[in-house]
């Protein structure tokens, strides 16, 4: 499945995979991205927890600080109205604060309205388009020189079995995993010649979050895997047992 044939739902880290490594998490208050955080903060990263709702970001430092793992640092950001300065600013402050950045986990999304697109609220759309794919886009142009200053890097972007084939009623959602997967592709093809950042997508797959229960509400939420089930595949991707890894549209269940 992959370069080096590792199956990453299977992936088994070892406990010091991500010391020394800086890495940020896109909505980690919450659902997959808390999870991540934390994962990532057991495996030795320093993370930047990056979200638009301070105090659960200050939930999940607490309970880093509280495991002694490496202190994270948090970004309260809204990703629905930051701009290019925002991103420019949050990039000097990683630059001062830990140097360089070896990690960056696209996991923020919203889901917008589900309906057909001949019904679908304008407004609505160009939000969710914002936050799930202009929004990551800033922030990798913003990262990227600090990715450079680390000797290898991983970027991973957060799809949806959605985003790799149409779905009705799925709306700008669906439509901004496809556009997340074509922001992947493009920019691994940019990087593969200089083997220092590698760009892959993941699919989480159904898992048991807010987000998961606003889409499909007459589900039993405890018929799903958690978010920290699905974690072999974020650890795999995010260290450096995925190196030459790129381009890859993988699934973590
Ligand atoms: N759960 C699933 O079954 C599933 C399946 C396929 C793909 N995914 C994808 O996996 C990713 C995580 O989903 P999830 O299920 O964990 O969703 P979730 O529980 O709704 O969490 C989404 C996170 O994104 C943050 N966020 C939303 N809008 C933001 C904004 N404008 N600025 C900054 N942060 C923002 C949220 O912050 P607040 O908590 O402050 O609102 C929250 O931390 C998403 O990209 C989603 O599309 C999920």
């Amino acid at each position: 499945m992959t370069a080096n044939s590792v199956n990453p739902r299977d992936y088994e880290a070892p406990a010091q995979l991500l010391a020394g490594h800086n890495v940020l998490v896109t909505g980690a208050g919450a659902g997959i991205g808390k999870a991540a955080a934390q994962t990532y903060a057991a495996y030795g990263a320093t993370v930047i927890l990056l979200g638009r709702t301070n105090n659960k970001l200050e939930a999940i430092y607490d309970s880093i600080e509280q495991a002694d793992h490496p202190l994270p640092i948090i970004i309260e950001l809204d990703m629905l109205t930051a701009a290019r300065p925002d991103y420019l600013a949050l990039s000097d402050n990683i630059a001062a604060e830990l140097g360089c950045l070896h990690g960056l986990l696209h996991n923020a999304g919203i889901l917008g309205e589900r309906t057909p697109i001949q019904n679908a609220d304008p407004q609505q759309w160009l939000d969710v388009m914002q936050v799930n794919v202009n929004a990551q886009m800033l922030l990798t142009q913003a990262m990227l020189p600090l990715m450079f200053e680390a000797e290898r890097a991983s970027i991973i972007f957060t799809s949806s079995g959605v985003g790799r084939r149409g779905r009705a009623y799925w709306g700008a959602y669906g439509v901004s995993k496809f556009a997340t997967e074509g922001l992947m592709q493009t920019l691994a093809e940019e990087l593969e010649n200089t083997s220092q950042v590698r760009v892959n997508s993941l699919n989480p797959g159904r898992t048991r979050t807010a987000m998961r229960a606003a889409a499909y509400p007459a589900e039993d939420p405890a018929t799903l895997p958690t978010a920290e089930d699905i974690m072999p595949a974020y650890l795999y991707l995010m260290g450096d047992d995925s190196i030459g890894v790129n381009g890859q549209a993988l699934t973590a269940q």
